[in-house]
C-alpha cells in the first residue's frame, strides 16, 4: 500500500525512526527481536497509533523513542534533532528528548495534590528549577487546557477515573515540547467512560496541535484516534497507511483480519488486469481490484477445484504481491455482501445457506454457510425465522484478493 506521509522537505518531522531494532536474551539465551527494523516519521501535529497484538514490541518501540529503551542499531530523531545514534553511540537520556508520556496507569503521586502532580516535571527538571511564579503560570494554564482548573487543590483518591486522567494529561503537556508518547492509557477504564475520554483526548489534540505516538491493541480506538495507524506483527510494521486505507485497503491478510471482521474464500489467481484479479474457486471465480504488485510468488500448478455451472464468475480488487497461478484469498468485510432471495445482476455471486440472523442494534447479523465456507454479513434489517438458502453478493470494488 502507499504511504501517505506528507514529504514536505520544510517540514521537520515530530520523529524519524531509521531501522530501528533491539533483541532481548531471554531467560534460554536465545534472542528475541521485539523491535526488528522500524522506520517511520510521525508529521507534526500527527496522531500515529501502533497497532499490533501482545508482544509485537509496541511498548518497546515506543521506550525506543522515549529513551527507556538503548536499541541495538538504528537512529531516532526528534523533532529534527537527533537523540539516539547506534552507529555514533549518540543516546540523549529521556528528560532531554523533549517529549513525554503517559502510562496506563497514569501514574499520579497519591501524596500530592493536582496542581503538584502537573507541577511535578517542572521542579525535577534538570538545570534548576523556574521561579515559582512561572511555575504557577504553566501549570494553571495546563490545567486550564484540561478544563480542571478547579480542581488544583484535590488529591488522586479523590477524582474519578477521567479527571485523573486529564491531569495525567495536563502534567504531560507541561512536560512535553509537543510530542507525547501514550501507552495503553484508556485500557483500565471502563468501555462508557473509554469511548469518552478518546472524544476528549482528540479534541485536545486537535486545539493544542501536539504530536503522539500512541500504543494500543484496540482496532476501535486505533480506528477513532489515528491520523495513520502502523499495523505491527513480530516486531515489524506490516502496513502503514490512515485508518480508512487500513480498513478498506488491508495489504495482507493479517491486516486484514486484526483491524476489522474479515470473511475468507480461499482459492488461485486464475488471471490479472487493470488492478482487478480473477480468483478461481470451488465457488466460481471471485475477481477483484489490483494495488501497486510488488513482490512474487511462484506459480502454483495442479488441479483446480470444480467451476460450479449455476455460480457466474466473481471478480474483485487485486492486493499487492498477487502473482497468477498463485495461491490467494478472497477478503471481504461483513457490511459489503448483500443477501436476496432472487438470484442478483451482480458479477461475484454465489449461493448460501443463512443459517442464523442477530439482531445487533444498529445492524443485524447474518451467519451464512456457503458450502462449507462460514461468514459473515450485516443488513440494516431482516433475516428473522428459519433457515434458508439465498443468494449472497459482493461488488467487485468490495471483494479484495490477497496473497494466501
Ligand atoms: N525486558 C525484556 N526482556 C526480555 N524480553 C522482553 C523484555 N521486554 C519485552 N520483551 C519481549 O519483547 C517482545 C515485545 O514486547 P513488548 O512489550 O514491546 O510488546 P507489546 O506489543 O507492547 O505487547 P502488549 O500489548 O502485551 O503490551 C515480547 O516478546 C516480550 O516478551
Ligand atoms: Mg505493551
Amino acid at each position: 500500500m502507499q504511504e501517505t506521509l506528507p514529504r514536505r522537505a520544510t517540514t521537520t518531522s515530530a520523529v524519524r525512526l531509521d531501522g530501528v531494532r533491539k533483541h532481548f536474551r531471554r531467560a534460554d539465551r536465545t534472542l528475541a527481536a521485539a523491535v526488528d527494523g522500524v522506520s517511520l516519521e510521525v508529521a507534526p501535529a500527527e496522531i500515529l497509533v501502533l497497532l499490533g497484538p501482545s508482544g509485537c514490541g509496541k511498548t518497546t518501540l515506543l521506550r525506543s523513542i522515549a529513551g527507556l529503551e538503548r536499541p541495538d542499531a538504528g537512529l531516532v530523531e526528534i523533532g529534527g534533532r537527533t537523540v539516539f545514534d547506534a552507529a555514533r553511540g549518540l543516546d540523549v537520556p529521556p528528560e532531554r528528548r523533549g517529549l513525554s508520556m503517559m502510562f496506563q496507569s497514569y501514574a499520579l503521586w497519591p501524596h500530592l495534590s493536582v496542581f503538584d502532580n502537573v507541577a511535578y516535571p517542572l521542579l525535577s527538571r534538570r538545570g534548576g528549577r523556574p521561579p515559582k511564579s512561572e511555575v504557577a503560570a504553566q501549570v494553571g494554564q495546563a490545567l486550564e487546557l484540561v478544563g480542571i482548573p478547579e480542581l488544583a487543590r484535590q488529591h488522586p483518591g479523590e477524582l474519578s477515573g477521567g479527571q485523573q486522567q486529564r491531569v495525567a494529561l495536563a502534567r504531560a503537556l507541561v512536560a512535553g515540547d509537543g510530542l507525547i508518547l501514550f501507552d495503553e492509557p484508556l485500557s483500565n477504564v471502563d468501555a462508557k467512560v473509554r469511548e469518552r475520554l478518546r472524544v476528549e483526548l482528540l479534541a485536545m489534540q486537535r486545539r493544542l496541535g501536539f504530536a503522539a505516538v500512541y500504543v494500543t491493541h484496540d482496532q476501535t480506538e486505533a480506528m477513532e484516534l489515528a491520523t495513520r495507524i502502523a499495523v505491527m506483527r513480530d516486531g515489524r510494521v506490516e502496513q502503514l497507511g490512515p485508518p480508512r486505507e487500513i480498513y478498506d485497503r488491508p495489504a495482507t491478510r493479517y491486516v486484514a483480519n486484526f483491524v476489522g471482521i474479515a470473511n475468507e474464500i480461499p482459492g488461485e489467481v486464475a488471471s490479472m488486469r487493470d488492478g482487478r484479479a480473477v480468483l478461481r474457486t470451488p465457488h466460481g471465480p471471485l475477481t477483484g481490484d489490483a494495488g501497486p504488485l510488488t513482490g512474487a510468488i511462484g506459480p502454483l500448478t495442479g488441479a483446480i477445484g470444480p467451476l460450479t455451472g449455476a455460480i457466474g464468475p466473481l471478480t474483485g480488487v487485486a492486493g499487492p504481491g498477487l502473482e497468477e497461478g498463485a495461491a490467494a484469498v478472497a477478503v471481504w468485510r461483513p457490511e459489503h455482501g448483500r443477501m436476496s432471495a432472487d438470484q442478483p445482476d451482480e458479477p461475484n455471486r454465489w449461493r448460501a445457506r443463512r443459517r442464523v440472523s442477530m439482531f445487533a442494534g444498529p445492524h443485524v447479523e447474518h451467519h451464512l454457510d456457503a458450502g462449507g465456507l462460514a461468514c459473515r454479513l450485516w443488513s440494516g434489517s431482516g433475516g428473522a425465522g428459519e433457515e434458508q438458502e439465498v443468494w449472497l453478493s459482493v461488488p467487485p470494488g468490495r471483494l479484495l484478493i490477497l496473497p494466501a
